[in-house]
């Protein structure tokens, strides 16, 4: 996969994380005050479809070789790197916890599920400012790579 490949498909998986994001902000923005066993129902499901994505969308970040090419092409880069990879053990262990935590919540538990929709809005702000820092990240990756050819 040349670099280009690697950045369309870059942005298609971003777009794919974002979309189940914010189906998941949209859920917590507003708790309702009845029906809210449903609504946990469809809180959990919704944030199962975003972690297993993002999950899969990570490992393949580390395996399909995006990282290491963007090493290759800028190795001043490789601090960043570093950094975005380190995120990655992190955003899994907060959704790990996360899910422990949708998981044990009922309808009578109001400020437990309040607790649950912050946490989950702190997540996915983490997650959009980490998906950010890559697209940068690729892009001046490539702008180098494209000079190199010139
Ligand atoms: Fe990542
Ligand atoms: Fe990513």
């Amino acid at each position: 996969m040349n670099t280009h490949e690697l950045a369309n498909r870059l942005r298609e998986e971003h777009e794919a994380v974002e979309l189940l994001a914010n189906r998941v902000r949209e859920w917590v923005a507003v708790i309702p005050r009845s029906n809210v066993a449903n609504w946990i129902v469809e809180l959990r499901n919704r944030f199962e479809k975003f972690r297993a994505h993002l999950i899969r969308h990570m490992a393949l970040e580390e395996s399909d070789g995006y990282l290491t090419t963007v090493v290759e092409l800028r190795p001043t880069l490789s601090g960043e790197i570093e950094r975005l990879q380190h995120e990655h053990v992190e955003l899994n262990k907060i959704m790990t916890g996360v899910h422990l935590a949708v998981e044990a919540i009922g309808p009578e538990d109001r400020l437990l599920v309040r607790d649950c929709c912050r946490r989950m809005e702190s997540l996915l702000n983490y997650v959009t400012h980490h998906e950010n820092d890559e697209n940068l990240l690729l892009i001046t990756a490539l702008t180098t790579d494209i000079g190199s050819h010139d």
